[in-house]
């Protein structure tokens, strides 16, 4: 069982927890962030989709218990923040083909080569992203950092991704699409973001 002190009172999340009675109808469009990290996606996500329901997994507890914190003073009831391991929570918290979009927003970039293989995004969870998108579900990554976009690109579309753009393109930005916190910094110094729009492909295609 999954817990979330997203409330007053915690809830029991169990294994793969029926959305709609936890955050209400609004799960219909249910969508993932991985490593909220201090939150300002999330928060803004949460005010400007009031529709749709956000799960923030962040895990480092004090990242995680703030954002919860500054989402619970706004009122923001789409918004959910589960401290711990996406690799480890996400299969067990959502059915396959159950998200409409995940996003990964400046993932640790593990600059050493010998640490390479502790990057998020490995053949193993793009697998599991994948599985967990609904078809036409869409990846939104954004990174700094080149050597990491260019590997990430490779091993999402060998995964089964699908890039409108053409394989390999990384994605323009969209001026109305929100910002991360760290990406805000970007945005204001001019340094460069590698960005996917991947898409879990449509089925009987
Ligand atoms: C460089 S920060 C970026 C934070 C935020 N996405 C942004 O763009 O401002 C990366 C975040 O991912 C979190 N993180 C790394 N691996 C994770 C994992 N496996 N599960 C959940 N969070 C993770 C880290 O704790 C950190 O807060």
């Amino acid at each position: 069982m999954i817990f979330s002190d997203r409330d007053e009172a915690p809830i029991a999340l169990d294994l793969h927890p029926d959305w709609a009675g936890v955050v209400g109808p609004g799960a219909a469009g249910l969508e993932l962030e991985i490593g909220s990290g201090h939150g300002g996606y999330a928060l803004a996500f949460g005010a400007r989709h009031p529709e749709r329901v956000l799960v923030a997994v962040e895990q480092r507890k004090k990242f995680a218990a703030d954002l919860r914190e500054r989402a619970s003073a706004r009122g923001l009831k789409n918004l959910v923040v589960l401290t711990g391991d996406a690799r480890l929570l996400a299969p067990r918290l959502f059915r396959e083909g159950s998200l409409s979009a995940v996003h990964v927003h400046f993932p640790d970039p593990w600059w050493k080569r010998r640490h390479e293989r502790r990057r998020l995004v490995d053949d193993g969870m793009s697998t599991l992203v994948l599985r967990l998108l609904r078809p036409g579900g869409l990846l939104d990554f954004r990174t700094d950092v080149e050597r990491y976009a260019r590997d990430a690109v490779v091993r999402l579309e060998e995964a089964g991704f699908e890039n409108a753009i053409g394989p390999g393109r990384f994605a323009e930005r969209d001026p109305d699409e929100i910002p991360s916190t760290r990406e805000k910094r970007y945005l204001a110094t001019g340094q460069p973001v590698w960005r996917l729009r991947l898409t879990r492909p449509l089925e009987n295609r």
